[in-house]
This record gives C-alpha cells, sequence and structure tokens, in this order.
C-alpha cells in the first residue's frame, strides 16, 4: 500500500494567507497540517508516500517534510503543473503508483481516528475503492455519497446544488488500481476539474466494488479561517499536555495544559491552557487564554487573545481582546489609541494593522 498527499491547490478560501503559504502548511497546535497527515499514514504502516505539490507552494512543502525520515517514510515529490482537481493529481502521480492499492489523503484534512482499521476492511473487502463519509450540516460544500437501505454505495455527486445525502465524502480515500481506468474515462466538471467524486460514480458504472465506512470521530476539511481555529481547538484539547520549558515569573500564572518552548519568557501575565507558545517568544502583561497557539519568536505585550492561531514572528501590543483570529508571519498589530474591545482578525504575512 503506497500513499499519495495532495499538496496543491491554491488555498483561495484561505486568502491573503495562502498568497504566501500553501494552506497545508497553515500550523495547527504550531506544527503544519501535512506533518499531521504524514504521522497517520506511518502509523497506519505506510512507508512510501507521494507529495503531490505545486510549482508555487512545492519548494516550501519540500523544506518543511524534508525527506519523511522523521516519520520513518521514503517520500516521492510529484509536481502537478496545474490545479485541475484530484483525479487529475492521481493521474499526474500514476508512474509513482504503477498498480500498487493506495490510499490517498488530502494534505489540509485532519481526522479524529486511526486508519489502521479502515486499511483492513479494504483489504478483507477485497474493494476497488473505499470512501470515508461523515454526516455534515452543509453537504452541498463536499462531494456527498447516497447510499440504500442496507447501506450500499448508489450514488456519489460532486457539491450537490440540492439536497440528496448528508454523507460528505472525506477527503481521504482508498484506492485499487482500476481507478485510473476510471480516471481515463472521465471529463472535466463544470468547474473545469477532473474530480475524483466523478471517477469513483464512473467506477460504480463500470461494475467496480466501492464500499464505504461511516466516520464517527471528528474530520475536520481545514480550508478556511474558522475550520483552522476549530482544528487547532480540537487539536490542543486531545494532544497538549503541560510542559514548561520557558521561563515564567513570580508575578505569572501558567494555569492548566500549557506547552511552552524552550527560551519562551512569561512575565506579568496569565497563561491558561490547553495552549501552545513557541520558542523564544515574550509574553508580557498578557492574558493568553485557552485554545490559543503562539509560534516561534513572537511577541506579546499588553494583550488578551484567546481562540487563535498567531504565526512565527508576529507582534501584538496592546490589543484589549484578540480572538477567533489568525495572525500570519511577522505580522504587527499594535493598538496606538483607542483600541476597540474585541478584534476578530485574519491577517496575512508581514501585514501592519494599527488601530
Ligand atoms: C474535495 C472533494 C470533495 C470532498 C472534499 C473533502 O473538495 O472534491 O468531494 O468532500 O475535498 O475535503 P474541494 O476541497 O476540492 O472543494
Amino acid at each position: 500500500m503506497k500513499g499519495l498527499v495532495l499538496s496543491g491547490g491554491r488555498g483561495t478560501r484561505l486568502r491573503p494567507l495562502t498568497h504566501t503559504i500553501a494552506k497545508q502548511l497553515v500550523p495547527v497546535a504550531n506544527r503544519p497540517i501535512i506533518h499531521y497527515v504524514l504521522e497517520q499514514l506511518a502509523h497506519a504502516g505506510l512507508e512510501e508516500v507521494g507529495i503531490v505539490i505545486s510549482p508555487e507552494t512545492g519548494t516550501a512543502v519540500r523544506a518543511a517534510l524534508e525527506d519523511g525520515s522523521q516519520w520513518g517514510l521514503r517520500l516521492t515529490f510529484i509536481v502537478q503543473a496545474e490545479p485541475l482537481g484530484l483525479a487529475h493529481a492521481v493521474k499526474t502521480a500514476r508512474p509513482f503508483l504503477g498498480d500498487d492499492p493506495f490510499t490517498m489523503y488530502l494534505g489540509d484534512n485532519l481526522l479524529g481516528m486511526r486508519l489502521t482499521e479502515v486499511l483492513a476492511r479494504f483489504r478483507t473487502e477485497g474493494s476497488d475503492a473505499l470512501v470515508l463519509l461523515k454526516r455534515v450540516p452543509n453537504p452541498q460544500q463536499f462531494g456527498v455519497a447516497v447510499l440504500d437501505e442496507a447501506g450500499v454505495l448508489q450514488r456519489l455527486v460532486e457539491k450537490p446544488a440540492e439536497f440528496i445525502s448528508d454523507l460528505a465524502l472525506v477527503g481521504i480515500y482508498v484506492f485499487g488500481p482500476a481507478i485510473h481506468g476510471a480516471i481515463d474515462r472521465i471529463r472535466p466538471s463544470w468547474r473545469g476539474e477532473l474530480e475524483i467524486t466523478d471517477a469513483l460514480e464512473e467506477l460504480l458504472r463500470a461494475g467496480g466494488k466501492v464500499t464505504s465506512s461511516i466516520l464517527e470521530g471528528w474530520w475536520l476539511d481545514t480550508g478556511k479561517k474558522d475550520d483552522i481555529l476549530e482544528a487547532n481547538t480540537v487539536v490542543l484539547d486531545e494532544l497538549t499536555t503541560r510542559d514548561i520549558r520557558g521561563s515564567v515569573d513570580a508575578a505569572s500564572r501558567v494555569v492548566g495544559r500549557v506547552r511552552l518552548e524552550e527560551g519562551a519568557t512569561v512575565e506579568r501575565s496569565t497563561i491558561r491552557g490547553p495552549a501552545v507558545v513557541g520558542r523564544g517568544t515574550q509574553v508580557s502583561d498578557a492574558f493568553i487564554g485557552p485554545h490559543t497557539s503562539i509560534g516561534d519568536g513572537c511577541r506579546i505585550e499588553r494583550t488578551t487573545v484567546q481562540h487563535a492561531v498567531i504565526l512565527p514572528g508576529a507582534v501584538i501590543v496592546g490589543i484589549e481582546r484578540l480572538e477567533d483570529s489568525l495572525i500570519g508571519k511577522r505580522a504587527l498589530v499594535v493598538a496606538d489609541g483607542q483600541a476597540p474591545r474585541a478584534l476578530r482578525l485574519l491577517v496575512g504575512d508581514d501585514a501592519e494593522v494599527r488601530t
């Protein structure tokens, strides 16, 4: 079984941040989302993983993953010249995939369960494809599956305008080699993409065995700001353990599950977990509330911040309340005069916000 991680795309729903960073590299609990993906695949016993990258962000993705040895994986980077759809990405990766079965994982998806059982099912059922499904309140934003009363998959439709099912296709699929023939037989969709959903539908039509598994745990598709914040909340809740390596002065309190990295300093401040504060970050006269991730080398001064993701090098000074926010690398957010009580921001890298 090989792995195929899709890490191209333009990330339009996360602009302006994605003008300068691949969406798969946005950090959640101070680690790029794609790191969690590779950890999942390694945990499921995979060894060889292809990473589909775009010409625009490919170099940054390579730099963030290096050779994959930290997960015990062998990585092959595959450039998809244009974002022409998930099925097009598979087509591009065909020389790497050969006729091996593979798990395809969208590099911006996070899953609250392990894949071991799903892969075991795929093998014992002898499926041509296995899709993961999750009930969602907004099915029109996803590919969806229609099952009959016996739970057998009948139809798959990408972004249905009218309600036909609330079972969304999670961005994780297991395929056998028959998917390639199906991809060769489909045409681009109305959005100009070769849709994997259409290829699956074609596989079904041609008599292929497509099975499904309904997820009970959480699944997050981190395409938008609020999704990133939710992912950050969930991951901090589940993974953070108390680990204080930085320095905390006598006038400060660090409460609960907080990871304070080496070289971080906390003065006259309170940090209430779950939260992570990166290396060398200076926190002074501040309150850092739950579900906040602050990257390396930031400065947080005279500010209350909670439920936020702050990327490395950002400086935030004098904000009475900053919440539900995503702040880019080296961005500057400063209150010069009378700041509004609460700010909710999505700020790109190197931007400056003065209130
Ligand atoms: C893609 C798939 C869709 C799936 C979704 C999951 O959508 O086409 O079927 O439900 O990922 O994240 P896209 O992100 O390309 O809009």
